[in-house]
């Protein structure tokens, strides 16, 4: 049943124009829906709106649901049966599910839709499961991933303009839902799937550009290419400005807020723009997410309960989500939300940027009520309670939290120096340039570049090395004769004081941390993007290297090259090895990094993403039980970016260390 929160309707305050815009829309649609309508057989699928009733309908009944988001590139595929079937058995009837652009296209015209990328496949296992879903296809999608789902190729042309009609990014992006949306065409409620409705981009209104041309190429091309009959709809923050520039005629609004926020206000909001229709809320937050440095955030399950049920007894339909710190501001939240988060494999985490560049954690845990492991919490039960007050639950019981082995202390080696191997690294050699240059210059997206130089003169008295403001992206670690000397930080110290002979070798190995996947500005180059300067004197003749770490370690890197002979030093870039063995069964485990500063780890040429104990929270990285082999040995391979321990240990533990317990809550949770 549809409860209409009528107290909370508003008269729409704003210009005129807009008002008959937005009746328009809903006249057309509503004509629409009773056109479909009349027309459709008994038996015909379908799925629509109900103005006059203000709720959906799908084959004609009013219908509400409960969804929850996952995110299947955050989740090891053998695992994505298992965190949906959780998703299921908790009650929930939708599944929502953002299309990562940059995971699939990953050079302009190559396509990836295998292995974990196959979403085909995991659209095939939640219609399988029973699973509605709403689709988030972007092409700009945010959830703190990389770029916000954008190919960092687009940069390779400097000044495309972004989430706007600019002819260019245009093209990109029509040539990219031409491949993408076909696939999902068949996959439409109406076509016989389990796909009830599309979004179209994400917080369009909480983007600078607030280009309405844009939104309505989008629009164009997702009815060319789904056809009329699909729900096409639009998320924003309850703020008016968001409200404004993220909605248009012809693309349902939807918004977005957490457990914080004043249910009837936020709706109100909604019904200024959006006066008939069902009320959503597709993406509420009560979990948040962790940046680098900062205290692991948690939420109360009691808080989370109590605000679902509210929403529910409102009538609204929602999706547990996430968002961004400036849509939590706006609405007064401070949480955020997934169904199950999941990890941040590689180098898909993002970053936010709030006064400083915020590079978010490996984990992607969210405090989600499927926790990162994909077991169930007290939330999810809590949750679960919430709902059968509701609507009945899916018979059947939550399977428990799998098992965690605790592998114990391994013994790593150092292998080499970074600087040792730039022949496997970068194969092709370096690039010679008088300035230093981006990684997108070079197309390089992710990862690490190495800029070379030499002293130009002697340098008998400490002399100071900097670079211009905003011009280390996002962590530069500084080697004179091979020698560390420190790191240079996006936001933090920006120089060292060096002494050195005219000839000493200078490098500088660049790390991008992640793009940023929310605000004003989603153009976030990479690498050296200034002239770095001794004493104020530009620096020039760089050679640089573009590093393919990931390749070398996924042909078998080091363990296969023979042994080298390395500097017994522990400060610097440098590569660790070592093994073990899993008894009998490869059951998931964490991996506590003793006296580690900052790096990424491989297993079996899995990369399972940074970590960076010195500055936590995350203290632990999970490795999925699907990555290890049984009877035989699991290759280990560490790249240590400052400093490595005088014993070179791991510790696989059988539970995470996110300081959840020590760490303060950054939000009062009663
Ligand atoms: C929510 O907002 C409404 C309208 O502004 C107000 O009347 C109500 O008291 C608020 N509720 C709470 C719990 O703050
Ligand atoms: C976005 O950032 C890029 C690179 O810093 C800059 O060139 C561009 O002007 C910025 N755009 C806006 C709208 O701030
Ligand atoms: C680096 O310095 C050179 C010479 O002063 C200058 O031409 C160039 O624009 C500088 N590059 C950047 C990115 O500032
Ligand atoms: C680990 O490395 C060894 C040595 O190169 C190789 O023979 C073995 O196949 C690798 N094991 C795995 C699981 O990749
Ligand atoms: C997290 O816990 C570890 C271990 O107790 C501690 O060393 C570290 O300082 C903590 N980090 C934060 C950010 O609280």
């Amino acid at each position: 049943m549809m409860v209409v929160a009528t107290s909370s309707f508003v008269p729409y305050p704003g210009p005129a124009e807009r008002l008959a815009r937005k009746g328009l829309q809903a006249l057309a649609l509503l004509l629409a829906a009773g056109l479909l309508h009349t027309q459709a057989s008994p038996s015909a699928r379908s799925f629509q709106l109900d103005y006059e009733h203000n709720c959906f309908r799908k084959d004609g009944a009013p219908f509400r649901y409960i969804s929850g988001s996952i995110h299947y590139a955050r989740v090891p595929r053998p695992a994505w049966r298992d965190r949906l079937l959780k998703m299921y058995l908790s009650g929930l009837s939708t599944v929502q599910v953002y299309v990562p652009w940059n995971y699939h296209e990953t050079l302009p015209g190559v396509y990836d839709f295998t292995g974990n990328r196959d979403v085909e496949a995991f659209l095939d296992l939640t219609a399988e499961l029973g699973l509605l879903v709403i689709l988030r296809p972007g092409p700009y999608i945010c959830a703190e991933w990389e770029m916000g789902g954008l190919p960092a190729w687009l940069l390779w042309k400097p000044d495309m303009t972004l989430r706007t009609s600019d002819p260019a990014y245009l093209a990109a992006v029509d040539s990219w839902l031409h491949v993408l949306l076909p696939k999902i065409r068949p996959r439409l409620y109406q076509q016989g799937g389990n796909i009830i409705s599309v979004q179209v981009e994400n917080e369009y209104g909480s983007y600078y550009a607030c280009d309405y041309g844009y939104l309505r190429h989008l629009l164009g091309s997702f009815r060319a290419l789904l056809g009329s009959e699909v729900l096409l709809f639009t998320t924003d923050s309850a703020g008016a400005q968001e409200l404004r520039c993220g909605t248009l005629q012809g693309l349902y609004a939807t918004v977005d807020f957490g457990p914080g926020s004043n249910v009837t206000e936020a709706f109100g909001a909604l019904r200024r723009v959006e006066p008939k229709g069902p009320l959503v809320n597709s993406e509420y937050y009560t979990g948040w997410l962790d940046y680098w440095g900062e205290a692991h955030a948690s939420t109360s399950a009691a808080w989370v309960a109590r605000g679902l049920e509210d929403m529910l007894q409102l009538g609204a339909s929602i999706n547990m989500q996430v968002v961004s710190w400036q849509r939590a501001l706006l609405s007064g939240v401070y949480h955020r939300y997934m169904f199950h988060g999941g990890t941040n494999f590689a180098y898909w985490s993002g970053a936010d940027y709030k006064d400083q560049y915020k590079p978010v954690t490996t984990s992607y845990d969210y405090d989600a009520p499927l926790s990162e492991a994909g077991d169930p919490t007290e939330k999810l039960f809590a949750i679960r309670t919430v709902i059968s007050k509701f609507q009945p639950l899916p018979v059947g019981p939550m399977p428990p939290a799998t098992p965690k082995y605790a592998y114990g202390w391994v013994a790593l080696r150092k292998y080499a120096d970074l600087l040792d191997v730039l022949d496997v690294l970068c194969p092709s050699g370096p690039i010679q340039s008088q300035f230093p240059l981006t990684f997108e210059a070079l197309k390089q997206a992710y990862g690490f570049m190495v800029y070379h130089t030499q002293l130009p003169w002697d340098v008998p008295d400490p002399a100071t090395l900097g670079a211009p403001p905003h011009s280390i992206c996002d962590r530069g670690y500084v080697m004179l004769q091979k020698e560390y000397q420190g790191t240079l930080e996006r936001d933090g110290q920006t120089t060292l004081h060096v002494t050195g002979r005219g000839g000493d070798t200078l490098d500088i190995l660049l790390e991008n941390m992640g793009r940023i996947s929310f605000g004003a500005n989603t153009s976030d180059f990479k690498g050296l993007l200034g002239n770095l300067s001794l004493n104020s004197r530009p620096l020039s003749n760089w050679q640089i290297y573009p590093l393919a770490i990931d390749t070398a370690v996924q042909q078998g890197w080091p363990q296969a090259a023979l042994p080298k002979s390395s500097s017994a030093g522990r400060v610097g870039p440098a590569f660790y090895t070592g093994t073990f063995e899993t008894p009998g069964i490869a059951w998931d485990t964490f991996v506590k990094f003793p006296g580690w500063s900052k790096g990424l780890l491989w297993i079996n040429g899995f990369n399972l993403g940074r970590y960076w104990s010195r500055r936590g929270p995350q203290q632990t990285l999970f490795v999925p039980g699907s990555v290890l082999h049984v009877g035989r040995p699991n290759n280990i391979t560490v790249l240590e970016l400052e400093e490595a321990p005088p014993s070179p240990l791991l510790l696989f533990l059988d539970q995470p260390l996110y300081n959840r317990t020590l760490g303060r809550s950054t939000m009062a949770t009663e």
